[in-house]
């Protein structure tokens, strides 16, 4: 497939390794970030992985002159929509930043969509949909209980789009449902790149290795697990990304509205999360076990069927890929983008 695919927030973790494999797959991409989580560096360093910059327009999906600008000045034929604010912990401190960031800036960018008459769009949603599942593996069709206003912004953007498809039937949408996604491109230029103080376990663990942290705080070892502590679906940012390029041929192709699981039906635990990059970095992660995390859940991973059947793509990286290559980035660039 060629043309022009519009993404926003592809400064991101997940937007820039999007962009390689979009670009790779022979797509032009124009990037609309506006910031906020992200460095424009990391548009650069695309350029040196796949040999061609995406465009950058530096905006936000909220700004309506600023998407119609884009939309006039290209042909485009495919939204991957990224943008949005993510941490769980503050949007329970900040809920309605969150609400205008992920609902009304959706809002917008649909309506500049509609003006512009492109209608393929792939949207970022999340396993935290699903709440605290009855059992695993979580299926699509599970029942949505968001626990935090975080999901709660995820679970309405795809109402939102669900009820925009039945009155627009010639649209295409596709609501993507993540799992954990971790791990940086090969080559140890683009990865992620968490302002403060990491909220997540995979980039908490590599500033631990490589010397910016002197433990892992492990949250909680009573868990009705294999060793008691968390299990969860993590999933290589490669693998994920090559399932929106699938998602992205899947969407131009026919009409309808699709929701997809993107995992890979493994469920790793924290302790064996540890030993893993340990294997993979060479490095000590010493650890404290403490109290459990308000709103975690014991396990969560991925039937991941559907998108085998859909889009004919499953994960293919395994958690040894995953740890080596967040090490090779973390060691490569101790302080992100700002190394
Ligand atoms: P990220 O913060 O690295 O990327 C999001 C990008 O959107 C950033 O570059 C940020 O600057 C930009 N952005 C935020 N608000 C914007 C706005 N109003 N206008 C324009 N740009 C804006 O996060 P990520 O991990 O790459 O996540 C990408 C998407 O995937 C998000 O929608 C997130 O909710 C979803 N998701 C992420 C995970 C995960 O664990 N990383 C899991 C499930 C779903
Ligand atoms: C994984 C496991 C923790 C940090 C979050 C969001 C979810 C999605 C992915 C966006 C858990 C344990 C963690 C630490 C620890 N994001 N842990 N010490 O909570 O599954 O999902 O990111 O959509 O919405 O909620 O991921 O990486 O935070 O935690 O012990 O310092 O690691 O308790 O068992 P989570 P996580």
């Amino acid at each position: 497939m060629t043309g022009t695919v519009l993404v926003t927030g592809g400064a991101g973790y997940i937007g820039s390794h999007a962009c390689v494999a979009l670009i790779d797959a022979g797509y032009d991409v124009v990037v609309l970030d506006n910031l906020s989580n992200s460095s424009a560096v990391a548009l650069e360093r695309c350029g040196s992985i796949c040999g061609t910059v995406p465009e950058f327009v530096q905006g936000d999906i909220r700004d309506r002159q600023c998407l119609d600008a884009v939309f006039s000045r290209h042909t485009v034929r495919a939204v991957l929509h990224f943008a949005g604010l993510k941490a769980v912990g503050e949007s329970v401190a900040m809920p309605l930043e969150y609400y205008d960031c992920n609902v009304s800036g959706s809002l917008v960018l649909l309506e500049a969509m509609a003006k512009a008459g492109v209608k393929n769009l792939v949207f970022s949603s999340s396993a935290t949909v699903y709440g605290d599942p009855a059992t695993v593996p979580i299926r699509e069709d599970f029942n949505l209980a968001p626990t935090s206003p975080y999901g709660r912004t995820k679970r309405m953007v795809e109402d939102i789009l669900a009820d925009w498809q039945v009155a627009n039937p010639d649209w295409s949408i596709c609501r993507l449902r993540y799992f954990n996604p971790v791990g940086a491109h090969p080559g140890g230029t683009i990865g992620e790149d968490p302002q403060g103080h990491p909220n997540n376990l995979m980039p908490f663990i590599a500033q631990v290795a490589v010397g910016q942290r002197d433990k892992l705080f492990v949250f909680g070892d009573d868990y009705a697990t294999s060793d008691g502590t968390g299990v969860r679906d993590y999933i290589h940012v490669m693998d994920l990304v090559e399932g929106h390029v699938s998602a992205l041929d899947y969407v131009c192709r026919q009409t309808g509205l699709h929701t997809i699981n993107l995992g890979t039906g493994n469920g790793v635990s924290v302790l064996e999360m540890i030993s893993a990059f340990e294997r993979a970095s060479g490095k000590a992660v010493p650890y404290e076990i403490v109290a459990r995390r308000p709103g975690d859940i014991a396990t969560c991973w991925a039937d991941p069927t559907l998108a085998q059947t859909l889009l004919q793509w499953r994960a293919s990286r395994d958690l040894a890929q995953m740890c080596q290559d967040t090490w090779r980035w973390q060691a490569s660039n101790p302080r992100g983008y700002a190394s």
